[in-house]
């Protein structure tokens, strides 16, 4: 076992209203009640952020996240959501680079550089995505997919800057689709993208940024992923919905294997 604290994140998607992510919220905080052996974070959509934050605030379990930001501070940019309107809903991290959003809102590595940038220097924690495609994996490319989106990604930060980046390894063909990576398969792309990071910022950073793994983790496939030694927790989509299977997810992925 290694000494980096889980991290567990919920990424609800464009799923639930506020009413309906109110209802949710407060589930999983009374399944999840006095926990306390791992970061837990419900990345819900940007119009629950006020009154998921107004139910969060006041408690330590859980800790609220956003699902994407523009990289500019303010401005005419018609539809977008700054840091600083996040940072005023008690919101303390950000899903950054996204597949969906690489995939569909064509974000690029440079842009999403930007926005982690942005990020950091709001004191948000990003959670920045990357992954391979199924193509990209049975071309047997995933090594070069993989350090193309971490150096590109994570250009021209500084160690300190690093401290509150977390990674999320998501392989796109793993996602929404049953097709978990398995265990072997999943760690050794967290060994390598961990060996990414020892090139870029040294060991020190290497050994602490925490690696989430994402693609169909569910409540029974969580422990043996999470028990890898560089995979340091989740990012969990489908699964987070429902408030039962989304704690048991948290309670067995912390657990160590008997
Ligand atoms: P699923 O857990 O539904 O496969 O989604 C994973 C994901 O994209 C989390 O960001």
């Amino acid at each position: 076992m290694n000494y980096r604290r889980k991290i567990i994140a919920g990424n609800w998607k464009m799923h639930k209203t506020a009413s309906e992510s109110k209802t949710l919220v407060q589930d999983i905080l009374t399944e999840l009640k006095d926990w306390n052996d791992g970061d837990v974070v419900l990345c819900v959509p940007f119009t629950s952020l006020a009154i998921a934050g107004s139910i969060l605030e006041s408690q330590t379990i859980v800790e609220l996240g956003a699902q994407n930001l523009h990289q500019a501070p303010q401005g005419a940019f018609t539809g977008e959501i700054s840091a600083g309107m996040l940072r005023d809903l008690f919101v303390r991290y950000v899903i950054i680079g996204h597949s969906e959003r690489r995939q569909y809102f064509r974000e690029t590595n440079a842009l999403i550089n930007q926005k982690i940038k942005t990020a950091i220097t709001s004191t948000l924690k990003p959670i920045v995505c990357y992954g391979e495609t199924l193509q990209e994996r049975e071309g047997n490319q995933w090594r070069s997919v993989l350090e193309t989106q971490i150096k590109e990604g994570l250009a021209n930060f500084t160690e300190a800057e690093m401290e509150t980046v977390t990674l999320a390894y998501e392989p796109v063909w793993a996602i929404g689709t049953s097709k978990t990576a398995s265990p072997a398969q999943a760690q050794e792309a967290h060994a390598f993208s961990r060996s990414i990071l020892n090139q870029l910022f040294g060991k020190t950073v290497a050994e602490k940024t925490r690696i989430q793994y994402g693609g169909s983790v569910k409540p029974d496939n969580a422990q043996e992923l999470l028990q890898q030694e560089d995979i340091d927790g989740a990012l969990v989509g489908g699964a987070s919905l429902e408030a039962r299977s989304f704690a048991t997810l948290v309670k067995k992925g912390c657990q160590p294997l008997s």
